[in-house]
């Protein structure tokens, strides 16, 4: 039977349009899924997405548009959606939290918690920080300039709130945690970020406030509807809710889920409020919670008001290949920096990298194969010769090195180093053959099955280059698939022997600029 595999990416904040920080966590959700369903994993893969649709800020963004916000978030969820499918993401799932089957929930658990004596009403005074909806006490705010209380995450102010409230005895699972996430090391990834997490809780965790009675727009507490419940307890139970929470066959068939992907700077929730959730609920702790770095632009944190945020679609149109754009915006997302450490986009970084691995390495090496397949051997790939099964070609053993090395890489999320390995072991390697081998002169001296033999290796490590930079680029995979002529669903097992090659435009034109 095959064994399933759940991923989660977090719910995109309404208040504004995606940009490519949000993009970066959703493209490696995709990544990562694609992967998994590749011919020869038997993996069921269930990939979910969606969006944040309640709290203050997008309370605060809707009233500004004098909008209702109901019909605020439903325009922007829509807009999170297009963006998704244009970026080829290929989600199973898309929840939002304004629909009825997660309000539902979020409400069921609401009661439960509360009647077994796990949430209790009580009153809140402290800080609260409205962009990252975050509580926090005076120790933890950061002191700014004339005295002002800042979010020790995000720096910018905090406001004081008094009001009654509904508390969650996160206090109490605090031991349990941390016994759990000693004992189970790939629970919060990379280490650095679990290091934090542990840090954290070793300060204590105080109860936290569940509900707010400052501003309407949430899912009412039952039975006190002038409370509506704090944003992120409502939206943590998506990742649930959208499994059909608690009877559902697709929620016992997928929780725990096997990896939560987020930026670093949410890990604490997934990490601390979400397992304390879940243990009150007693259910199984997701297997991974990877927290990844962050973007910025030119060295700046990314910011409307200082108007450098990088539209991911905007950027794929830049060249006029809307087609390929898309793929090299995800190819320099997940190439650019190793998962897991901070990244810094620039137009000149991002020219440097197509132009250097895409449009000069990958893309002329299938032009230039595929000329000479045209031109050598009327368009078709000669056969396998009978020697290579002996007497192995270097780079033939290069592409069966493959799976391995790509599933170690896999494993623990080194999407970075995966491209590395497939420019470092395959492209270049082939592109450098073709040098070496110089067809050209192969054919001047009619040494034929030598030829044979160098365009068919070529081909034999295009098609493996394809399947394996299909969870990447997968329209580029495809384009590679059919020029390279081959049919149905890329697969490793399908033969490139005597195919004929059906050579198209050049995948990433240089961009000149
Ligand atoms: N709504 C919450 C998540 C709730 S999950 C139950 C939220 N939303 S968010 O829209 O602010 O951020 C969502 C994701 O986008 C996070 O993974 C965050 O790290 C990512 N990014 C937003 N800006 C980013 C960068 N500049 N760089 C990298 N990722 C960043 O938090």
């Amino acid at each position: 039977m095959a064994s399933k595999f759940y991923l989660t990416t977090p719910l995109y904040y309404v208040n504004d349009i995606p940009h490519i920080g949000h993009a970066y966590t959703t493209i490696a959700a995709d990544v990562l899924a694609r992967y998994k369903k590749l011919p020869g994993q038997d993996v069921d893969v269930y990939f979910l997405t969606g969006t944040d649709e309640h709290g203050q800020k997008i309370w605060h963004a809707a009233q500004e548009k004098k909008e209702d916000p109901q019909k605020f978030v439903d325009g922007m969820a829509e807009g999170f959606k297009k963006t998704w499918e244009k970026l080829e993401i290929s989600y199973d799932d898309f929840i939002r939290t304004t629909e009825d089957r997660h309000v539902k929930v979020v409400q069921q658990i609401f009661k439960k918690l509360l009647d077994q004596g796990d949430i209790y009403p009580g009153e809140y005074e402290g800080w609260y920080c409205v962009p990252c909806e975050s509580f926090w006490s005076e120790l933890q705010l950061k002191e700014g300039e004339g005295g002002k209380k800042l979010c020790p995450d995000c720096g910018r102010p905090t406001q004081l709130i008094k009001e009654a409230t509904y508390f969650f005895k996160l206090s109490k699972y605090q031991d349990k945690l941390l016994k759990y996430i000693e004992e189970n090391p790939r629970f919060i990834l990379p280490v650095s970020r679990k290091n934090e997490v542990v840090q954290f809780i070793k300060q204590g965790l105080r109860d936290l406030s569940v509900t707010r009675t400052a501003f309407p727009w949430g899912i009412a507490v039952p039975g006190d509807p002038k409370h509506v419940i704090y944003v992120w307890f409502d939206a943590l139970i998506n990742y649930i809710s959208a499994l059909g929470y608690p009877e559902d066959k697709k929620f016992k068939e997928c929780w725990p889920a096997d990896v939560h992907l987020m930026g670093k700077e949410i890990v604490r929730f997934h990490a601390v409020t979400w397992p304390c959730m879940l243990m009150a609920l007693d259910l199984p702790l997701p297997k991974v919670i990877f927290g990844h770095g962050w973007w910025t632009v030119e060295g700046k944190k990314m910011s409307k008001s200082k108007g450098n945020v990088v539209d991911p679609l905007a950027l794929s149109k830049e060249f006029g290949s809307d087609e390929f754009g898309v793929d090299a915006v995800r190819y320099f997302l997940m190439r650019e920096v190793p998962f897991g450490v901070d990244g810094d986009f620039s137009m000149p970084a991002f020219i440097k990298r197509y132009n250097s691995d895409l449009a000069n390495d990958l893309g002329n090496l299938l032009n230039r194969t595929l000329t000479m397949v045209e031109k050598y051997f009327s368009k078709v790939v000669p056969e396998r010769p009978e020697d290579l099964n002996g007497a192995k070609d270097k780079l033939i053993g290069a592409t069966e090195a493959m799976e391995t090395l790509i599933k170690q890489q896999m494993d623990i999320f080194g999407f970075s180093r995966v491209l590395d390995i497939i420019w470092e072991q395959l492209v270049k390697p082939a592109n450098k053959y073709i040098e070496d081998a110089a067809p050209w002169k192969l054919s001047k001296e009619e040494k034929m099955s030598e030829l044979e033999r160098v365009m068919y290796i070529l081909c034999e490590v295009l098609k493996t280059i394809a399947f394996y930079v299909s969870p990447f680029m997968p329209t580029t995979a495809e384009k590679m698939w059919q020029q390279l002529g081959l049919s149905g669903k890329l697969s490793l097992k399908t033969s490139i022997a005597g195919v004929k090659t059906a050579k198209g435009q050049p995948l990433f034109p240089r961009i000149q600029k």
